[in-house]
């Protein structure tokens, strides 16, 4: 299992969340953030995404954040791929890809 972790411009969010929204996906986690890549041109409004998946789902939810996401412009985002341990749903105690 995977998390995957993605930093999004904000007015590009709602578009990659209707197309996630519309995928395979278990479920998806939003916070608002604040953050400077290499540029550094002070903190900028993001949109921070973590999904936790299958690995099978991994390279496709990638590629629809990322195409989805992109101007080509600097300051674009970032998405990280991060091994998970464990997953567990509260309500029935199931654990890993059951539990996604
Ligand atoms: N190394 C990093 N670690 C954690 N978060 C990062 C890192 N780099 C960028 N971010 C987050 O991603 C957001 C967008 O970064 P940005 O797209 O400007 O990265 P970049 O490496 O400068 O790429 P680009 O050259 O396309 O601008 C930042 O505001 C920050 O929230
Ligand atoms: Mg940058």
């Amino acid at each position: 299992m995977k998390k995957i972790e993605a930093i999004v411009r904000k007015d590009k969010f709602e578009h990659v969340c209707q197309v996630l929204e519309r995928s395979g996906i278990g479920g998806m986690t939003i916070t608002e953030a604040r953050g400077f890549g290499r540029h550094r041109n002070g903190l900028r409004e993001k949109v921070k995404i973590e999904i936790y998946a299958d690995e099978f789902q991994v390279d496709k939810i990638v590629e629809m954040i990322r195409l989805n996401s992109k101007t080509g412009t600097t300051g674009d985002g970032k998405i990280a791929v991060i091994n998970l341990e464990k997953v567990y749903r509260i309500r029935t105690g199931e654990e890993g890809a059951s539990a996604i």
